[in-house]
C-alpha cells in the first residue's frame, strides 16, 4: 500500500458533463469563482477539476505535453495557481494508454485520439504536481484500445504519483477510471482512494435522466467488500443540469450521500437555480456523504418492487442514514425497521434530512410516504442491538 487513503470521499466539481472538451481558462476561472461565491466551497465542495481537452495532442522534444498558451495563458500551473488562489484544490486529467479518449479533440472525430500517458507515467505525474495539481484522474480509453493489464497499469500509476508527491511535497490523490470493467474494488485499495465502478452517467449531448441515475448507482453497489477510506465512483453528478428535475436531483444527491461517493458537480455552476443550490448546499446530506466512518449504503429492505431501503452505519454510536427510494410512477408509504438497521427498540429517533422533521420511533418501525421518482433521507438514531448481523459491519475492512 503506497498511496494515502483520504477521509472522506472527495468533493468538487469537475469540467466534463457540461463542457466536454470545450474547455479553457476562462471557463475554468469562472466555475472556480462560482463554486465560492454560490457558499457550495463553504459546505465542503473543494476541487476543481479539468477534464479532458486541456492538451494539445502532442509532446515536445523532451517528451513533455504540450498545451495551446491561447487556451491557457501562462500554461497549466497559472491555471492551478488561480484555483489555489480561491481556496480550492486543483484536479487535471490523463489516460493509461498512448492516446486519449478524444471524442472532439482536436476537432469532432476520430476517437482514441490526443495524449495519453503511456510511457511517460513518472514523467506527466511529476509534471502535474509540480504544476501544482492535487489530483489526477487517469483514464482507461487508450489503455482499453491496447489492451494493457489494468491491475499492474495502475500500480505503476500509483508508483508514479507516490514518487511525484514525495518529489514536490504535495499530496497528489489518484482517481483510477477503468469503468469497473476489470473489477477494480478487487485490487485498487491502496493503490488509490477511489474508483470508478460503471461507464459514464451522462454521454456527450444526452439529455440527463433519472435513470440514468439509477443505472449508475445500481452499479455502485455491485462491489461487495468494503473498505473504510477507499471509495466506489458511480461518476460525476448531474445535479442541476438542465432536464434534471429538482426531485431527480434530491433523489441523485441522497443516493450519492447515503453511498458515502464521491460528490463531483459536473452542472455549470454559473447558473444554479434556487432548488439547485439547496440540495446541493444541505449540511445534514452532505455530512452523511462525508461521514469519517466511509462505508458505503447496503440495501437492507425492498418490500415492495423498486421500493428500496438503503442504509449506511455512520460514525459514532447506533447511528444510521437511510434513503427510501420510491422508483415507481406513484406515491407510496415505505417503511423502514429498526431491526433492519442492526438497532434495538429502544430510544430510537428519526430525523429528515431534507424537511428537517424530528420525530421518535416508538413500534420499531417509522413509515414515510415517498412520492412518485423521489426520496425521502432520514438519519436514525438509536442503541445498537446485541447481537447484529448488519451486512455492512460483517464486511468491512480496514
Ligand atoms: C471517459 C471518462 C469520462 C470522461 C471522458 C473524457 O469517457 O469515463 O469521465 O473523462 O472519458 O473523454
Amino acid at each position: 500500500q503506497n498511496q494515502v487513503k483520504v477521509p472522506s470521499a472527495p468533493m468538487g466539481w469537475a469540467s466534463w458533463n457540461t463542457f466536454f472538451e470545450k474547455i479553457d481558462h476562462n471557463v475554468i476561472k469562472a466555475q472556480a469563482d462560482a463554486l465560492v461565491s454560490s457558499g457550495l466551497a463553504a459546505t465542503g465542495y473543494r476541487y476543481v477539476n479539468i477534464d479532458s481537452g486541456w492538451w494539445k495532442g502532442t509532446r515536445d522534444a523532451s517528451g513533455n505535453i504540450t498545451i495551446d498558451e491561447s487556451q491557457w495563458p501562462g500554461g497549466m500551473k497559472a491555471i492551478a495557481d488561480y484555483i489555489h488562489g480561491k481556496g480550492l484544490k486543483a484536479g487535471i486529467y490523463t489516460d493509461a494508454g498512448k492516446n486519449g479518449c478524444g471524442y472532439y479533440f482536436p476537432t469532432p472525430g476520430p476517437p482514441h485520439a490526443g495524449t495519453g500517458s503511456e510511457g511517460h507515467y513518472d514523467q506527466d505525474m511529476l509534471q502535474f504536481s509540480r504544476w501544482g495539481f492535487d489530483y489526477v484522474k487517469v483514464d482507461w480509453c487508450g489503455a482499453d484500445v491496447e489492451k494493457l493489464d489494468a491491475p499492474s497499469t495502475y500500480q505503476a500509476l500509483s508508483d508514479a504519483v507516490t514518487k511525484a508527491s514525495a518529489a514536490t511535497g504535495r499530496e497528489l490523490v489518484l482517481s483510477i477510471c477503468e469503468w469497473g470493467k476489470n473489477d477494480p474494488w478487487n485490487w485498487a485499495p491502496g493503490m488509490a482512494p477511489l474508483w470508478r465502478t460503471g461507464t459514464d452517467i451522462i454521454f456527450a449531448h444526452e439529455t440527463p435522466s433519472i435513470d440514468m441515475v439509477y443505472e449508475n448507482f445500481d452499479k455502485n453497489q455491485r462491489p461487495t467488500a468494503q473498505h473504510t477510506g477507499y471509495y466506489n465512483d458511480p461518476d460525476m453528478m448531474m445535479v442541476g443540469m438542465p432536464g434534471l428535475s429538482t426531485a431527480a436531483s434530491r433523489v441523485h444527491m441522497s443516493l450519492w450521500a447515503v453511498g458515502g461517493s464521491p460528490m463531483l458537480l459536473g452542472n455549470d455552476l454559473t447558473r444554479m437555480d434556487a432548488g439547485t443550490i439547496s440540495v446541493l448546499t444541505n449540511r445534514d446530506v452532505v455530512a452523511v456523504g462525508q461521514d469519517p466512518r466511509g462505508l458505503p449504503a447496503v440495501e437492507v429492505a425492498e418490500d415492495v418492487r423498486d421500493q428500496q431501503v438503503y442504509a449506511k452505519v455512520l460514525s459514532g454510536n447506533g447511528r444510521r442514514a437511510v434513503a427510501l427510494l420510491n422508483r415507481t410512477s406513484s406515491a407510496a408509504t415505505m417503511t423502514v425497521r429498526l431491526a433492519d438497521l442492526g438497532l434495538s427498540g429502544r430510544l430510537a429517533a428519526v430525523r429528515d434530512l431534507w424537511t428537517g422533521a424530528a420525530t421518535p420511533i416508538t413500534n420499531g418501525s417509522h413509515s414515510v410516504t415517498v412520492p412518485a421518482g423521489d426520496a425521502v433521507m432520514l438519519s436514525v438514531a438509536g442503541v445498537e442491538a446485541e447481537a447484529t448481523t448488519y451486512p455492512v459491519e460483517n464486511s468491512r475492512v480496514t
